[in-house]
This record gives structure tokens, sequence and C-alpha cells, in this order.
């Protein structure tokens, strides 16, 4: 009898790249556990990111700030126990790297090691770049993170579109062509205007993930409570919502309410 597993063809940082150069749009979305993990999986996702946005859609918190790199942990070996083919990224979460390189290289070995995870993610441009050759030395993919980055918020002031001005184009079209230098496999744009997306996208060889950035960016990523409107108070432009399951989860919650409440579950056949 033959025990040969079907053979799935697992999504590399490789494969990205080749996308890019075939001109073949990425697929990304945020999961943080098993079962919805597994669910994007088996729909043909390319990567899946276990975003440091757990923090809001998961424990409710205003910002990422809050989120500890042992919740991330937490968070990202639940998810990769539902994948079989996609790319799993993995964020570094706020205070987790920005003070030295030593911590920014023991914080993405722990996530390596302890989740199984494929690679990591972390936000900024030259201010991390020495963490980013780092983490890259040591055998582990890095995506970047430019343009809107959330762990800075307070800085910003606002969750507003970034880059509009001259000044910060300037320096986010320097920083895309650094995070290249440093070893990153993929960069996400968050929230900068669709002509710099296409610009930045443009000027590297490696593909650049949008949110918020236009459609010339070399793939997609929304956050999953978002596009599967189970947030519904969250509405910002670039959101497209393709389900409303806010409104299924409170209908199928009511009928299960009255069904209890009349005695009408669980019926015979529902009982031992
Ligand atoms: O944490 C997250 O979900 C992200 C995406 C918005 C890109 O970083």
């Amino acid at each position: 009898m033959s025990t040969t597993k079907k053979e799935v063809k697992k999504i590399t940082t490789n494969t990205l790249l080749q996308m890019k150069a075939k001109g073949e749009k990425i697929s990304m979305l945020t999961a943080y556990d098993f079962s919805f993990a597994k669910i994007f999986d088996a729909a043909g996702i390319d990567v899946i990111l276990v975003g440091d946005s757990a923090s809001n859609v998961m424990a409710g918190h205003e910002t990422t700030l809050p989120i500890t790199l042992d919740q991330m942990i937490y968070h990202a070996s639940s998810v990769i126990r539902g994948i079989n083919r996609s790319l799993v990224v993995v964020d570094l979460p706020f205070g987790a790297y920005q003070s030295n390189n030593d911590l920014a290289l023991a914080s993405a070995v722990r996530i390596m090691k302890e989740t199984g995870a494929h690679s990591i993610k972390l936000e900024g441009g030259e201010e991390v770049i020495d963490s980013i050759k780092r983490i890259v030395s040591a055998g582990i993919p890095v995506m970047g993170h430019l343009g809107l980055t959330p762990q800075s918020i307070y800085k910003f002031g606002t969750y507003s579109v970034r880059a509009t001005h001259q000044e910060e184009a300037d320096k986010l079209k320097r920083d895309i062509l650094l995070l290249q230098q440093a070893g990153c496999f993929a960069v996400v744009l968050e929230k900068i205007p669709a002509a710099l997306a296409k610009e930045v996208t443009a000027s590297v060889a490696i593909p650049t993930i949008g949110i918020g950035a236009g459609k010339h960016c070399d793939g997609q990523v929304l956050v999953m409570h978002d596009m599967l409107g189970i947030n519904t108070e969250f509405k910002p432009r670039f959101l497209r919502q393709y389900l409303n399951l806010n409104e299924l989860i409170i209908n199928a919650s009511k009928a299960y309410i009255k069904d209890v409440k009349s005695g009408n579950f669980p019926s015979d056949n529902e009982s031992y």
C-alpha cells in the first residue's frame, strides 16, 4: 500500500519573487488562529500574516502597541497548525525590536523557533535597517512595512494617508531601496497615494503588498475581520467588505437563543 501524501506546492519567499517577475498578483490576509488559517489556506491564499492587528481585533485594544511577543507567539503557533500551503509571516510587536539589533534578532529567533512560522515582518525604514540586516544574516526572511506604520501612531497622531508631502514621499522612496538592499523579501505599503505606490513598486525587484496603496502594488492585504465584515465600525475607503459576517452571526445567535428558550433545541434526534 502506498503511503505517499499528495504533494502540495508550498509558497516560499522565492515564489513571491517569481510572481512579481511574472506579473502575477499576490493575495495576503491576516489570521490569528488555527480555524481561520485552515480555511484561508484551503481557499488558496498565498500569504497569511499573523498581524499585530491581533491587538485590535482579537484583544480589543485601541492600538497595536500593547500586544506582547508571547501573545504573538501564541497566535502564530495556532495559525501554523492550520497551514498546508501558504507562507506565514509574523509581526514583531512594538518593543520587540526597536531598542537594539540583539533584541531584534532574539525576538525573531523566538518567533521562528517557538511557532514554526516562515518569516517575520517589522515596521520602518532606515531606522531599523541594521536590525533587518542582522535578522536576515541569521537566515530569517524579513518583510518590511512602510507608509502608515501603526506602531508609530503616537508619533503620527492620526491614521490618515501618509507620504502625501514630497519630503515623506522621498524618504519612502529611499527606504524601500534600503529594505531591498538589506535583504527584505517583500514590503507592505500601507495607506499611501496610489501614484507613489506605483513608482516605488516599479523601483524594486521585491514585491510590494498594498493596503490602501492602490492597484499597482504586486499584491494586496486586508485584515480578515474587516474583509469578512466581523468588524462593522471600521469602514475606510480602501476596504472592500466581502461578507457581512456580523449580521450572519447575529441572526444565527438569535435563532439559537429562540430555539433554546422555546425548548425547540435539542430535538429527540439531537439527543442520546
Ligand atoms: O498587523 C496587521 O494586520 C498589518 C497589516 C495591516 C498589513 O500589519
